[in-house]
Order: structure tokens, then C-alpha cells, then sequence
């Protein structure tokens, strides 16, 4: 089966006046139909840099895909004129204030988006947006889609931005943080929808978030990043089974239990390098505690262990 998104080897470079940083540096990964991918990392990681080039945005002049390819339905999306941005692939971003227009109605900024990509009048395109809204479980849509996004609670603005990202029928969502700025009810509620899209759209998801255990509700597949790099590509099943990358049995076990909540949490030791000046070899290995002489001196080598992908010098030779 073919993929329908393939990144390969994409590596993104930023100059400021007094550095320069390559995030994401050098990943490759897969998104199949009707799947949903999770990208995993703490900040500064490279996730939203990611999915910026994949939706072709990546802010100029300080950002430059240096290498690499990104290919969607056969096509490389680095090299095209017609970049399906906002059709076949759209995006929720992690700050939804700043994607809506403040001082344009919820239900205008929404139906333009048709009005735009399939000629529809405004009469039609308000419907369309109205019978969206109520699918996301906003209520009274038909009162809400004539106010203002400030009039809006942060969880049914995240499910406007939500129903402006589907409102093309896309077949690739990417969610950047989608409830990141949201209260544990509504994070849930949210986690909901999107699994409601995903069995009833068929849209295939990538989802990104710094927290695990909400990649986990929601993932087929979990791609977990390091500074810049990919460490491991597991399914979800298998990720929480059995990690293998040092770094993510780290990010598994800072997971608090529901007991462990109350008291205090754990946490990997140490801190995310600098991506100006990152360490030689295994970019994880100052944190490491199973770290080997040759992590200092190498990158690693992807190894496929268990149908799993992992960069790890403690994979070398086990099948
Ligand atoms: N416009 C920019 N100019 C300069 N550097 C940038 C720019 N955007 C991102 N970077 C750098 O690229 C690296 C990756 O950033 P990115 O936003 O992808 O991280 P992230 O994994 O999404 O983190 P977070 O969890 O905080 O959202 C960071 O070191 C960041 O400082
Ligand atoms: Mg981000």
C-alpha cells in the first residue's frame, strides 16, 4: 500500500543574526490512509517546524527546507505550484487566537473558506459551516456563527478552528498541540471529536503533542522526537508494551499514575540541548543512563527491531 504522505529526510535550517539550527534534522516517516500518527517531544523538539514545511509555511526568510522531500498523493510537495494547503491538507494550529480574525464573525471567517474553494454563495456556505458546527458539538450553531471569536469559550473556539480545518474534507488533519491550551474536561472532549473524525471522515490525522498519554488515546502509530531527530516509530500498542529508545521508556515512565498524581512526578533528568551547538554522537546521550562510548562518537543507526524503528547504539545486531 502506498503511503499517502512520505517525508523523507527533511531537514530544516533557521539563521538568526546570531545562530544557526537545523529542526527537524534529517527525519523520515510515514502516513498511511485512515491512519493517525503521533509526534511526540518536548519542546523545542521540531514538531510544529515539521508540520509547517509539510503544509508549506515555513517562515521566510530565516527558515529554508536545506534538504529532503515531502510527498503527498504521488507528489512532492517541495517542488510544486500547486500545494494542496487548505484542501487535501489543512491544519489546526497550536494557537488558535492567532488563526482566527478577531474582528470577523465565527460563521464569515468559516463560510469564506467554501465561498473561496468551491464557489458556493454565502446563503449555502452558512448552511454547510451551521451542520459542521453542530457535527463538532457547538451548540446553537445557528446563534453562534454570527459571534465574534472572543465570544467564544477556548474549547468551542478549538472546535471552530476544528471545523474550519474540515470543512474542505481533507484528507490529511494535522493538529499542532489541538488541546494543548484546553481544561482536562475539555481535552478530553476534544480527544473525542477527533477520534469521531477519524473513524467517521476517514481523514487520516497526524497529531502532535509533548504529552504521551494524550497521544496515546488517539495514535496508531507514535513517531517520538529529540532535538531534532527521530529516536524511535513504534505502534502505540507496542511503544507502551515495550519501549526501546532510552528516551522514551523516560517519557513513559514520567507518565503519572493516577496515584502518582497527588504526589510528586518523575522526570527525565537533565535538560533538551541547545539545537545551536547539540551533542556529538546520540544527541540523548548526556541524559542517558545506558549510555555507551560509541554514543558519544556516532550518530545512530536506524535498527528494526519488533517492526519497530529505533536510533539507538543498543539495537545494533538485535533483530
Ligand atoms: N521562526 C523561527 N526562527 C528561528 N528559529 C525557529 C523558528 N521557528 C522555530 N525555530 C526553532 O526551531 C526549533 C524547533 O521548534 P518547534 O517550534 O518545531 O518546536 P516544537 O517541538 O513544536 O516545540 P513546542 O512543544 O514548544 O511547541 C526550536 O529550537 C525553535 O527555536
Ligand atoms: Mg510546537
Amino acid at each position: 500500500m502506498n503511503p499517502l504522505l512520505s517525508v523523507e529526510d527533511l531537514t530544516v535550517e533557521f539563521k538568526t543574526s546570531h545562530a544557526t539550527l537545523k529542526a527537524p534534522d534529517g527525519i523520515s516517516f510515514k502516513v498511511f490512509e485512515n491512519e493517525c500518527v503521533g509526534i511526540v517531544g518536548e519542546s523545542g523538539s521540531g514538531k510544529s517546524v515539521t508540520a509547517l514545511a509539510i503544509m508549506g509555511l515555513i517562515p521566510k526568510p530565516q527558515g529554508k527546507i536545506v534538504k529532503g522531500k515531502i510527498i503527498f498523493e504521488g507528489q512532492d510537495l517541495l517542488r510544486t505550484n500547486t500545494h494542496p494547503r487548505g484542501t487535501k491538507i489543512s491544519m489546526v494550529f497550536q494557537n488558535p487566537l492567532n488563526s482566527l480574525n478577531p474582528n470577523i464573525k465565527i460563521g464569515k471567517q468559516l463560510s469564506e473558506v467554501l465561498e473561496q474553494h468551491y464557489g458556493m454563495s454565502y446563503k449555502e456556505a452558512i448552511e454547510k459551516v451551521t451542520t459542521i458546527m453542530r457535527q463538532l458539538g457547538i451548540p446553537e450553531p445557528e446563534k453562534m456563527v454570527y459571534r465574534y471569536p472572543f465570544e467564544y469559550s477556548g474549547g468551542m473556539r478549538q472546535r471552530a478552528m476544528i471545523a474550519m480545518a474540515m470543512l474542505c474534507n481533507p484528507k490529511l488533519l494535522i493538529a499542532d498541540e489541538p488541546t494543548t491550551a484546553l481544561d482536562v474536561t475539555i481535552q478530553a472532549q476534544i480527544i473525542q471529536l477527533f477520534k469521531k473524525l477519524k473513524t467517521e471522515s476517514k481523514t487520516s490525522i497526524l497529531f502532535i503533542s509533548h504529552d504521551l498519554s494524550v497521544i496515546s488515546q488517539i495514535a496508531d502509530t507514535v513517531i517520538v522526537m529529540y532535538a531534532g531527530k527521530i529516536c524511535e516509530i513504534s505502534s502505540t500498542r507496542k511503544i507502551f508494551e515495550k519501549p526501546l529508545h532510552p528516551y522514551t521508556i523516560g517519557l513513559i515512565s514520567s507518565i503519572p499514575t493516577m496515584k502518582e498524581r497527588k504526589t510528586k512526578l518523575k522526570s527525565i533528568e537533565g535538560n533538551v540541548p541547545s539545537l545551536v551547538n547539540p551533542p556529538t554522537g546520540c544527541r540523548f546521550h548526556p541524559r542517558c543512563s545506558q549510555k555507551m562510548s560509541i554514543c558519544t562518537e556516532r550518530e545512530p543507526e536506524e535498527f528494526s527491531v519488533d517492526d519497530r524503528l529505533v536510533k539507538c547504539w543498543l539495537y545494533k545486531g538485535v533483530d
